[in-house]
């Protein structure tokens, strides 16, 4: 096994290319150990983005030999064992440049979902009480820990079809917020998710669920959301 990785680069806009570089292999190495190095040792003019290194921030993501991935946790060993690696900025996004994407769209979609959270109490209210083994506190625990990487829409081939499909991150936040007992805006969410580019648009795929690397499955919630707007849609209320 070579002591040096072959790693392609993408340099520049959406006119770009790739640019290769040799970087020493090592032991535990993450990709973002590898990018990191890049832009310190060989070429500072190399734009990407991290913050966090431990998985919690998610703005590391990028496309790693052709697939969306968070680099700060993805070891070389697991994606590139005969030493080769391409890294390009994330899909479905305009490119910033180099390894940076703009993220505004993606997180545009989160308000367009009202993925804000609408309290209906005001401080002096005592807490709410919400029991733990609940159905819907349930279903709001498996999307909450989302950490807006945008790994699954990078994914989701809807979301390159038509770019005003909401995506599955937005729909996943949009759907912890319709499990949540104390939000006040249901109606006017599940009327923004239920429109032609909202949760109807999702051909389960399930592409963003395969690659979330928090375990979250966007297309169960879209699923309960597409249930959620057609009860509402009985009662009368969309
Ligand atoms: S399940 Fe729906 S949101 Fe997820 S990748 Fe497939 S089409 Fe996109
Ligand atoms: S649902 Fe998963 S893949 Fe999508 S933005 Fe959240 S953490 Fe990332
Ligand atoms: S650097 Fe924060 S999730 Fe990777």
């Amino acid at each position: 096994m070579s002591d040096f990785l072959t790693v392609r680069v993408w340099r520049g806009d959406e006119q770009g290319g790739f640019q290769t570089f040799e970087v020493p292999r090592l032991e535990s190495q993450t990709v973002l150990d590898v990018v990191s190095h890049i832009q310190r040792q060989l070429d500072p003019t190399l734009a990407y983005r991290f913050a966090c290194r431990v998985g919690m921030c998610g703005s590391c993501a990028m496309t790693v030999n052709g697939k969306a991935r968070w680099t700060c946790r993805t070891h070389v060993a697991k994606v590139a064992a005969d030493g080769n690696l391409e890294l390009a900025p994330l899909a479905h996004l305009p490119v910033v440049r180099d390894l940076v994407t703009d993220m505004s769209a993606f997180f545009d979609k989160w308000a367009r979902a009202r993925g804000q959270f609408h309290p209906t109490a005001t401080r002096k209210d005592p807490f709410a009480r919400i029991r733990p083994d609940s159905a819907q506190r349930i279903n709001a625990d498996a999307g909450i820990e989302c950490i807006g990487c945008g790994v699954c829409y990078a994914s989701c081939d809807v979301v390159q079809w038509r770019p005003d499909y909401l995506g599955p991150a937005a729909l996943n936040r949009a759907w912890t917020l319709v499990n949540d007992e104390r939000d006040g805006a249901q109606a006017e969410r599940l009327r923004a998710v239920a429109g032609d580019a909202g949760c109807h648009a999702c051909h389960t795929h399930l592409s963003c669920t395969e690659r979330c690397p928090k375990h979250i499955s966007p297309t169960a919630g879209i699923a309960g959301l597409k249930r959620a707007a057609m009860k509402a849609a009985l009662r009368g209320d969309l």
